[in-house]
């Protein structure tokens, strides 16, 4: 059913006010088709909501509004070692991940309580404690809004990259996601690899951790750091880490030799843009309701009755210093809408 003049604050985690001219709640591919097909329907006018955990509303939308609520998860094939998983787009990641963990199917534990929706989760293709969904993705189907067309995407199709895929560019709001596969293991053992897990886990004295315990320890890392967005709203981190060639990445470094820097593949050094904006001196800034978070620089937070364009501006600030003191263009991560 199509609602007219429909309010997305309920349906953003920044939690800020935004109108749509049509708003729709959809389960189905079928009901997909039967949507385009009315004509109330712009279909050069159409943006796609999973939980609105990556979106920054910063205007009024007069086009439509699509929320699927799918929300199966089946198991499509087993093997001794493997068990392919399909979950439909409005299942919320989390509940994947907990289905994975309550059966110790190993691989995408260290993804847990990542906020949002199954079938958003390709589209920034995304990470946490050392892996992406990508290591886990066997293919996706959904339909382009244009043509109605259907299609079954495997993972070369999707063109992921660091927080990015092909849904994400060359088909950006052209090609709803309705269900993701994934293939998970029966066998692996868990990959505590990223510093911030293996420091938790030592801490704890647990050297041989279950599926579980990965998933547990990664849930109280992201709460004590994260700020939990049904009480403070945020999306995230609202830019993306920075890749630097191994020159700049030297140069920076002689100048500041405690730079935080990740993994460094084909030559290039992934930073954090957290650290960076610390130095700008932004972590716990703060102007009227939108400020940094006191406890991780790169989530932005809306403390009371922010809008969408103060956000913004607040993250354009963070940039322009940015880019002043470290001559880097930081990149958002979060969908500007
Ligand atoms: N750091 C600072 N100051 C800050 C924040 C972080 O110095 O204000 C330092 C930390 O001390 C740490 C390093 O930066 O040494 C990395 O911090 P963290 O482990 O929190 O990771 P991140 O690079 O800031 C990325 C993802 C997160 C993901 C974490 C954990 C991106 C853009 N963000 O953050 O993903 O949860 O790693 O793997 O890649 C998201 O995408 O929305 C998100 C939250």
């Amino acid at each position: 059913m199509l609602h007219k003049n429909h309010s997305l604050k309920k349906l953003n985690t920044f939690g800020v006010e935004a109108k749509v001219k049509l708003f729709a709640e959809v389960f189905s591919l079928d009901e997909l088709t039967n949507l385009f097909a009315d004509e109330k329907v712009d279909r050069e006018k159409i943006l796609v909501l999973g939980s609105g955990s990556n979106i920054l509303f910063t205007k009024d939308f007069d086009g439509l509004v699509i929320k699927l609520s799918s929300s199966d998860i089946k198991i499509i094939d087993e093997t001794t070692n493997t068990v392919l998983i399909e979950a439909d787009a409005g299942v919320i990641w989390n509940d994947l991940v907990k289905f994975c963990v309550d059966r110790n199917f190993g691989g995408i534990e260290n993804l847990t309580l990542i906020p949002g929706t199954v079938g958003a989760a390709p589209i920034q293709n995304i990470g946490a404690y050392g892996h992406e969904l990508a290591d886990y993705f066997d293919s996706l189907k959904g339909i382009f809004i244009k043509s109605g067309n259907r299609k079954t995407f495997s993972k070369s199709d999707c063109r992921f990259a660091y927080r990015s895929s092909i849904f994400k560019e060359e088909f950006k709001n052209e090609f709803i996601i309705s269900s993701v596969r994934l293939k998970v293991s029966k066998s692996s053992k868990p990959n505590t690899s990223y510093k911030g897990l293996s420091d938790y886990l030592s801490k704890k004295e647990i050297a041989n951790p279950t599926i579980k315990d990965v998933s547990d320890a990664v849930t109280e890392i992201r709460r004590s750091k994260l700020p939990d967005p049904t009480k403070i709203g945020n999306a995230g981190s609202f830019f993306k880490n920075p890749v630097l060639s191994e020159n700049s990445f030297r140069s920076l470094k002689a100048e500041y030799p405690d730079i935080i820097k990740f993994s460094s593949d084909s030559g290039q050094i992934k930073i954090s843009a957290g650290w960076l904006i610390e130095k700008c001196g932004w972590r716990g800034k703060r102007t009227g309701d939108v400020g940094t978070s006191p406890d991780h620089a790169l989530i932005i937070c809306n403390f009371g009755n922010a809008t969408g364009a103060e956000i913004l501006e607040f993250a354009m600030r963070i940039k322009e210093e940015v880019a002043n003191k470290f001559g880097i263009k930081l990149e958002e991560e979060v969908n500007i809408f």
